[in-house]
């Protein structure tokens, strides 16, 4: 078996961060998103990976995992020049997957549940056709969503406007390689996209074999800032981040809880209160890095309070008067007050810039 991870969307609702960086690499707990994926894919013994990338981030995802060796796994890269939808996503992967039944992620999901018995029940049905992983959720417009009956789904409907079902797509798919009979029988939808949902409802109606796997733990579609804030919490409440201190850490400072802090960085004079991650070659002086928070390399934080926020590589904060959270800061980024006269807020700030002060 196959992996396919889909990453070539635009990510526009991440702007200005997707400007420079995919979102699929935006960094959760100091790993990027997608690393979650790849780590779920591995655990079910998987080892061929592909992942869909754009003409734009494809630099990126290359730099970043190589051909997989370095994570245990062989990774290939298939470009899609246009995000003409999930399906035609699969369509321009054909030379990859072959004939070969596959997992598919999107790749800007992420799922805390083990997958193994999902896995292994479709392994162990060769007439299952597809499986589909569905999870309750309150807001089914905003998704994919599934009617099953006696584990099978009867019905798909992708974003429905009237809720036929409270059971939502969430991202992880099994395939084999009857989709491409169904691909081969859709027409775009009125978004303009080939949709995996309409490919999906075809094997239906043509009497093959859909499972519906229904999970009721924590995922999420990290379409928004705020999804990743809460994914960032929720990763590292997840003992997932391996707690260790690697930096130099001064007799004025005070660690509390799981914190992780990496080689070369100091915390000089400040408390950091767990779940905390910080990276390498940080300097933390004089301040307080409270729960939820996630510091990449190379950051430099002098005399402010932060919590529930991520920060990216090469962040520098100086002096500032309120305390920052629930805050997703790109990289490089400097935030800096000083004392100078006479008073103003200076702003360099690229498109689509966000800031907020609660007063
Ligand atoms: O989040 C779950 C939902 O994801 C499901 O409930 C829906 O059934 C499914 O269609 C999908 O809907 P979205 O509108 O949220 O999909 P989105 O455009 O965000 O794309 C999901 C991932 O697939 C994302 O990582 C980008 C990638 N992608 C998307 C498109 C349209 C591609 O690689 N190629 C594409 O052409």
């Amino acid at each position: 078996m196959k992996a396919l991870i889909l990453c070539a969307g635009k990510g526009t609702r991440l702007r200005p961060l997707t400007f420079t960086i995919a979102k699929h690499l935006i960094p959760i707990a100091n790993k990027p998103v997608i690393s979650y994926s790849l780590e779920k894919i591995k655990s079910v013994g998987i080892e061929e990976v592909g992942i869909v990338v754009n003409p734009e981030n494809i630099k990126d995802f290359k730099n970043f995992f190589g051909n997989g060796e370095k994570f245990g796994l062989k990774i290939e890269y298939i470009l899609q020049q246009e995000p003409k939808g999930l399906a035609h996503a699969v369509m321009v992967s054909k030379d990859f997957l072959k004939d070969d039944d596959f997992l598919m992620y999107l790749g800007d999901n992420l799922i805390l549940d083990d997958i193994t018995s999902f896995v292994e029940e479709f392994k162990n049905d060769e007439d299952m056709k597809a499986s589909i992983l569905l999870s309750p959720v309150k807001d089914p417009s905003r998704f994919g969503v599934a009617v099953v009956k006696e584990g099978e789904i009867i019905e798909v409907v992708e974003k429905p406007k009237e809720p036929i079902s409270n059971l939502a797509i969430i991202g992880l798919y099994l395939f084999r390689n009857t989709i491409f009979e169904g691909i081969a029988n859709i027409k775009p939808s009125w978004r303009g996209e080939l949709e995996i949902t309409d490919a999906i409802g075809y094997l239906i109606k043509n009497n093959y074999k859909v499972k519906g796997h229904v999970v009721y733990g924590w995922w999420k579609d990290t379409g928004k800032p705020e999804d990743l804030i809460e994914a960032n919490r929720k990763i590292l409440d997840d003992n997932h981040f391996k707690v260790q201190i690697d930096g130099i850490v001064d007799t004025s400072s005070v660690i509390q809880g799981r914190v992780s802090i990496g080689e070369n960085s100091e915390i000089i004079n400040s408390t950091i209160r767990g779940p905390v991650v910080i990276g390498k070659n940080c300097i933390i002086k004089d301040s307080y890095i409270g729960p939820y928070t996630s510091i990449g390399n190379n950051a430099v934080i002098e005399d402010c309070e932060i919590e529930n926020s991520i920060l990216m590589d090469h962040v520098k904060l100086m002096n500032l008067p309120y305390p920052i959270d629930s805050s997703l800061i790109g990289k490089n980024v400097q935030i800096v007050n000083n004392e100078k006269k006479p008073k103003a807020m200076k702003f360099v700030i690229g498109d689509m810039g966000k800031v907020e002060i609660v007063r």
